[in-house]
């Protein structure tokens, strides 16, 4: 069988259990079944048939998106989602029915959703902001280009050629999810995450059109999984690095902004890990096979970076300083997959810096023992922090109806 026919199997069936219903041995190049083992036990559902999320992806979204895409109209609900901006905002009048229905279900919060965990996650993104801001930001963003699949994926797409707005229009979404009122009725979580989710779904369609795009659909569960684990995951990890303090009805309330956030984003609850252990695992799991070195990786990490450095106030952050705060985030390993340069000055300055830093910021230690060098650290990712927020008021989550113009 033709491989894009097969393809179309997996999508409309959903999982590779469709391949065995057909009868079909799995794709020569399909991982095996027993790689993943990753048990749906410790997940939200706490049950599930334990399919492989490689060949699994938003069987819902995805037909409907490719359906407005084959019958022209996202320009037009592009146009009339514009305006929609907070989660308690009636859907515009003039989407296309089927659209309409999909998006009245998707908003809705999960049945296990718990609003005082959202508002304890709140609080602490508030308090926490700035680490949270630099790990989901700047190291989220460098750990994404060492996925190939995200990495090939962004570059071959419509915003791969414009990465400012791309840029921009990701932290729409990173600081929906990070604001005092997320998942408050004024909020806009809600709003983004359905939107990011229809982008994905485009984006499904889309690239396996492109003549650059020579893998599997794009997308997987298993690919928003591994993206998802660059988030919270690495943050949390991080944090606990750190030494920060963080009370454990802090790291719940963290964890269960993410978990509500997957749902809506489409991860199907089957593989949204319930609990820090649990999403540990799979973080161990699903990264080391997902991450590596790539020509488009390498070169949308300059790209990011140089925009780093370049376009907060002059003299700020300088590229080396800018390297040398991304190295020491994603380690070095993903550095240089990512062809960071090593800065013989910086480096070893912020080893040491950023972590006093963080010890003084959390009254562990006393002022004398930050070296100087620290608060030029400290405005470098408040500059960066107020970048981000700046740039993603220009833009808003838009479908794309191409691919990257060749
Ligand atoms: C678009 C977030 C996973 C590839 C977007 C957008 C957001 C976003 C906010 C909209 C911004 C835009 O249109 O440029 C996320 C989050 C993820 C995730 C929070 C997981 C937790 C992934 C994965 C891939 C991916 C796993 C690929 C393997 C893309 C692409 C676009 C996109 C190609 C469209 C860019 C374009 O318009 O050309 N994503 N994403 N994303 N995402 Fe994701």
């Amino acid at each position: 069988m033709a491989e894009l026919n097969r393809r179309r199997i997996l999508v409309s069936g959903g999982t590779l259990g469709a391949i065995g219903a057909l009868g079909m041995a799995a794709p020569a190049h399909a991982r095996s079944l027993v790689e993943w083992t990753w048990a749906p036990s410790g997940s939200i559902a706490g049950a599930g048939a334990g399919a492989d999320p490689h060949w699994v992806w938003d069987e819902e979204a995805d037909r409907l998106v490719a359906s407005l895409l084959d019958r022209g109209d996202v320009p037009e609900v592009n146009r009339l989602l514009w305006n929609w901006t907070r989660n308690d905002q009636p859907l515009p009048s003039g989407l296309p029915q089927d659209l309409h229905a999909f998006m009245e279900k998707a908003r809705r919060l999960p049945p296990w959703a718990d609003r005082a965990k959202l508002e304890i996650a709140a609080e602490f993104n508030k308090s926490r902001g700035l680490y949270l801001n630099l790990l989901n930001g700047v190291g989220g963003g460098i750990l994404a280009t060492a996925i190939p699949n995200e990495a090939r994926s962004v570059y071959y797409s419509k915003g791969g050629a414009d990465m400012e707005d791309r840029v921009a229009k990701t932290s729409i979404f990173g600081f929906s999810v990070g604001a005092l009122n997320a998942y408050r009725p004024g909020g806009s979580c809600v709003v983004e995450s359905v939107k990011t989710r229809l982008v994905h779904a485009a984006v499904r369609h889309l690239l396996q059109q492109s003549p650059h795009w020579t893998g599997d659909i794009p997308i997987s569960q298993e690919d928003m999984l591994v993206t998802w684990h660059t988030l919270p995951t690495f943050a949390m990890r991080k944090l606990r690095e750190w030494k920060v303090p963080i009370t454990k009805a802090e790291s719940d309330a963290y964890l269960h902004v993410w978990q509500v956030t997957a749902y809506l984003l489409g991860i199907k609850e089957e593989y949204i890990p319930a609990s820090w252990d649990a999403a540990y695992e799979q973080s161990d799991q699903v990264l080391p096979r997902n991450m590596g070195p790539t020509r488009e990786g390498v070169e949308l990490t300059d790209i990011l970076l140089g925009q780093l450095a370049e376009q907060t106030s002059p003299g700020s952050i300088s590229r080396p300083l800018c390297n040398a705060l991304a190295r020491y985030l994603v380690g070095d390993k993903v550095a240089d997959w990512d062809g960071i340069p090593r800065e013989p000055v910086w480096d070893p300055l912020i080893a040491t810096a950023w972590p006093a830093l963080v010890r003084f910021r959390e009254g562990l230690v006393p002022l004398p023992l930050v070296p100087e060098i620290a608060w030029t650290l400290d405005e470098a990712v408040r500059q960066y922090i107020l970048f981000y927020l700046t740039k993603g008021e220009e833009t808003k989550i838009e479908i794309p109806t191409t691919n990257r113009p060749e």
